[in-house]
């Protein structure tokens, strides 16, 4: 008999939260227990997700009292959490001290900020508010399956979609000791990067057939980036990054720049960097420069790499909703319950969104 785990979802009527939800109902080994909402408990999911409404059956909205309380019925629970940073780590404690208290399992991944720093200062730092689950943090490390080797504790912490991008171009040259100095990215998210609620700079009329940089050089991603490529390498790296708001709803497209440390010739870097991901089922290094239509809606991530005199520039595309937030949180969960890591999740790209 297949194996399935209920399974939760934080962060109820998010972007994220309806990617996880998307992923769940096509994903053989999860069933779709509860997706919790702090605004819509008891109104239909498809309602906010009409995209899914084929697949939802009867679903509606809980809130995080009504999940606890159905922690009972399962012996083991999968939770994904795409709550907003601050407010995830205390739902994730509250229910991690409910099934403790039910002697029930969970394995929790969380697609906010929370968990994703080594030390607590350094999130309360750049966050500026206390963590929430200071007890729970032990429990939880950070970094993408690509670089961890193993489930080194419980549950995890996804780093982002941004930090995502970067990591999966940096690791590989700083394994390789390519760097010279600082790298430097110029990424660019689409619009669903920033969350369901309209702002200014996100309304259509601003972002449609716009183009512009945002916290250049002081983005909060940035020490993410810089202590989970220190982790997943022994290496300090320095980071200059630009991200910008790109005029598409999905997607991100990194280009990193650096001087090289020894001459290599882009031949030879393409194929080090295809052994590097060669057990890496959803990278796929190309020849040429990758395009976003190639990854949107998939968890897959395509790179590529040029090299002229003593520069060296790699190129990344993900799908900042998939392999940048829900589906490389799933990639973990299925990894933490034992599960090959694909599963759920090689749909491959719509090409033409
Ligand atoms: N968007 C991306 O590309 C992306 C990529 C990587 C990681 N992330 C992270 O994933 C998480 C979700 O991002 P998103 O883009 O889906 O954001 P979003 O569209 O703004 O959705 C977040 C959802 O969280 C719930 N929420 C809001 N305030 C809350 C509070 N105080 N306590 C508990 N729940 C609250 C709301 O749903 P209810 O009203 O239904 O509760 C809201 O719709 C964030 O932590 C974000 O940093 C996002």
């Amino acid at each position: 008999m297949t194996a399935r785990w209920p399974a939760i979802v934080l962060g109820g009527t998010g972007y994220v939260a309806g990617e996880f939800v998307r992923l769940i109902l096509g994903h053989p080994n999860l069933e779709l227990a509860a997706v919790v909402s702090t605004s819509e408990a008891g109104s239909p999911l498809a309602a906010t997700f009409p995209h899914l409404e084929a697949a939802l059956a009867e679903h509606t909205f809980v809130d995080l009292s009504t999940a606890i309380g159905n922690l009972d019925q399962a012996p083991h629970w999968c939770v994904v959490c795409a709550a907003p940073h601050g407010a995830a780590a205390g739902m994730l404690n509250d229910l991690a001290n409910a099934a403790a208290d039910r002697n029930v399992k969970l394995t929790m991944v969380d697609a906010s900020a929370d968990f994703r720093f080594a030390s607590l200062d350094e999130f309360e730092s750049i966050y500026a508010q206390p963590h929430g689950a200071p007890a729970l943090a032990t429990q939880f490390s950070s970094g993408l399956p690509e670089h961890v080797v193993g489930t080194p504790t419980p549950h995890i912490g996804h780093p982002g979609c941004f930090a995502t991008a970067m990591l999966l171009g940096i690791v590989p040259l700083q394994q390789h000791d390519l760097i010279d100095g600082p790298v430097f990215v110029a990424a660019v998210t689409g619009s669903t990067g920033s969350g369901r609620v309209a702002k200014p700079t996100t309304h259509h009329p601003e972002r449609n057939s716009n183009f512009v940089a945002y916290n250049p050089l002081r983005h909060r991603h940035s020490p993410e980036v810089e202590g989970l490529a220190q982790l997943a390498t022994g290496k300090r790296l320095e980071l200059a990054f630009v991200p910008h708001s790109g005029p598409f709803a999905r997607g991100i497209h990194a280009t990193l720049q650096t001087k090289l440390n020894a001459p290599i010739a882009q031949e030879l870097l393409l194929q080090q960097l295809g052994e590097f991901y060669a057990e890496a089922p959803f990278v796929q290094v190309t020849q040429t420069p990758p395009r976003i239509k190639d990854v949107v809606g998939t968890n897959y991530a395509r790179m590529s790499a040029a090299v002229e005199g003593s520069t060296l520039t790699v190129f990344v595309v993900i799908d900042n909703l998939v392999k940048g937030a829900a589906g490389g949180s799933i990639q973990w969960a299925n990894r933490l319950l034992g599960l090959a890591e694909t599963t759920g999740l090689t749909s491959p790209a719509l090409g033409w969104t």
